[in-house]
């Protein structure tokens, strides 16, 4: 395509004598943002544009006694009518105009606004070198650092991961729930009299809204009700309810504050939905008691035996956070948009809710109850794993050795104690000589969900509350990434590369509505 079949013909010229109020005019009348300026001769000398005489009304000249020579661009580079689009748009690009003459022999035959260019511009004919497509990061961005975090990290080849530093696994074997809150959300390990305010907030944080309790009744009636779907449904809910404003608008300390809200209420809204779904009363939360026990004593409405409280507080330290991953990325999606809160945390549900990613812990339990007896350990898992099925519970992406999360779980089962620890122990050992020896070489080890779902069962979560629970503990998670991102903010907004039919199509010949219809619309 040639820059002819693009230009603005015939050229808006002005005389260089005339003053910037008379080029005004004629730019205005002809609404073009530029004009050819000529002398005498009907040589081409210049060029003039809106910005010319804006900047001009700002360094307070005035327009009424300034000829068109004080202000234009002189001897303007050119194009000549044969020249291609491309040759144009790299000369836009690369030199920064807006405008350029088009001439003909030595007359001016038009003028090409970067507009006109880019509103035809071809991907392979007209860009421009060393303006390359953007590149192409791997499928699912395996590899790719998108952020800088200090809330943590995994290592996977070393079986480590970590908050603010700490070892995870440190913090879950010495630490309460509100201890390794503080650190995520806040930074920094409080000592006791930080620890003693923050539970306080916490337990004062723990009341719903006025006017909501029916709206999660609402929920829990709904027919096609999942504990989780329900739990991102209440989320938005009562995050509307708090009247949660776009991080924009807040400072880092409200936007923490709204964080500790938010996530003390996920439980108590969880809890609600649970017993009104199975024809309970709700159960207020216990104020003497910490998240962890509180959550069980909503659950099941007693207070719980401290190591059963103890062993929930170890797990749900361990899956408060687990790097960059895809619920922590959409809330940090979300939150650079400067949304508010509770529209960061029910997409961050939503993504949890995939089965890639909040997994299903009762998928491990089901194959201990699908195993029966250790006696049928060994025939069962080999017939699976011949038969190309995987083992729930073992192998990870990240973790090429232990889970170190499965480690600490597993001996939080062992001191709960019970024949189905004793089971899944045996089953354990089982599956990792089966699987060492049928799929040698591939690194294969328990992971977080195989005594994950033990340990919650043996402290009475039922199965269909697994994920809802892990979505509980992550909300600290989120909560840490949001906080981030909203402290230090940019709009998250990649490119993708366009791989469809090359643009501009031409619409078919006759497509579309007839001008008739289109006037009769209004
Ligand atoms: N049982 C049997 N074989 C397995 C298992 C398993 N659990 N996991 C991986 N393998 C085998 C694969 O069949 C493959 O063998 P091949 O080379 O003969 O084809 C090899 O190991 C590599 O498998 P990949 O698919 O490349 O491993 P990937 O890293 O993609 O998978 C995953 C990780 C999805 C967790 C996988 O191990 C799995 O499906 N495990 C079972 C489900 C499970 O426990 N999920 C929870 C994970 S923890 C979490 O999400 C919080």
């Amino acid at each position: 395509m040639t820059v002819a079949e693009l230009m603005h013909k015939p050229a808006v010229v002005v005389r260089q004598e005339i003053t910037l109020a008379e080029a005004a005019k004629v730019l205005d009348q002809a609404n073009v943002g530029a004009a050819a300026v000529l002398d005498h001769e009907g040589h081409l000398v210049g060029m003039v544009s809106e910005r010319d005489l804006l900047r001009s009304v700002g360094h307070a000249i005035d327009p009424g006694a300034t000829t068109v020579a004080e202000v234009m661009t002189r001897t303007p580079v050119t194009l000549s009518i044969d020249d291609s689009v491309a040759k144009a748009l790299r000369l836009f690009t690369e030199r920064r105009f807006r405008h350029l003459p088009v001439l003909d022999a030595e007359q001016v035959a038009g003028i090409l606004s970067i507009r006109h260019v880019v509103r035809v511009a071809q991907i392979s004919e007209v860009l421009p070198a060393g303006s390359a497509p953007p590149e192409l990061a791997p499928r699912g961005l395996e590899g790719v650092a998108v952020a800088e975090t200090s809330v943590g990290d995994v290592r996977g080849e070393e079986g480590f991961f970590h908050y603010r530093g700490y070892n995870a696994v440190e913090l879950a074997r010495r630490c309460s729930f509100e201890q390794v809150w503080h650190l995520l959300v806040e930074g920094t390990l409080p000592d006791g009299s930080q620890l003693a305010d923050f539970t306080a907030r916490t337990v004062a944080a723990r009341k719903l809204p006025e006017g909501i309790t029916d709206m999660l009744r609402g929920v829990a009636t709904l027919p096609n009700y999942t504990p989780l779907s329900s739990l991102r449904s209440a989320v938005s809910v009562t995050a509307a309810a708090l009247g949660a404003q776009p991080t924009l608008d807040l400072t880092s300390e409200q936007v923490r504050a709204d964080c500790l809200r938010i996530a003390a209420l996920v439980p108590v809204a969880l809890m609600r939905l649970h017993r009104q779904r199975n024809g309970l009363a709700p159960v207020e939360p216990d104020p003497e008691l910490g998240y962890a026990a509180a959550y069980l004593q909503m659950l099941t409405g007693r207070r719980p035996e401290p190591r059963e409280a103890r062993a929930l507080e170890q797990y749900l330290i361990l899956t408060m956070d687990h790097g960059f991953n895809a619920s922590t990325f959409t809330a940090r999606v979300i939150t650079s948009t400067g949304s508010d809160i509770g529209s960061a945390l029910t997409g961050a549900i939503g993504a949890l809710a995939g089965p890639l990613h909040g997994g299903a812990p009762s998928r491990a339990l089901a194959m201990l109850d699908a195993i029966g007896t250790p006696d049928r350990a060994e025939a069962y898992l080999r017939a699976e794993i011949l038969a190309g099925q995987r083992l729930m519970g073992f192998g990870h992406r990240v973790y090429k050795t232990d889970d170190p999360r499965s480690l600490l779980l597993r001996e939080v089962a062992s001191e709960l104690g019970g024949p189905q620890v004793e089971f899944a122990r045996r089953v354990e050992d089982t599956a990792l000589r089966v699987l060492e020896e049928l799929k040698p070489g591939r690194r294969l080890y328990t992971n977080v969900e195989f005594y994950a779902g033990v340990v919650m069962n043996s402290v009475g979560v039922p199965r269909d509350m697994f994920t809802p629970t892990f979505a509980c503990s992550r909300t600290v998670g989120w909560t840490a990434a949001i906080a981030e991102q909203a402290s230090n903010n940019r709009l998250i907004r990649p490119s993708a590369l366009y791989v469809g039919p090359p643009p501009p199509r031409p619409l078919p010949d006759g497509y579309g509505v007839e001008a008739a219809a289109l006037s009769a619309r209004g």
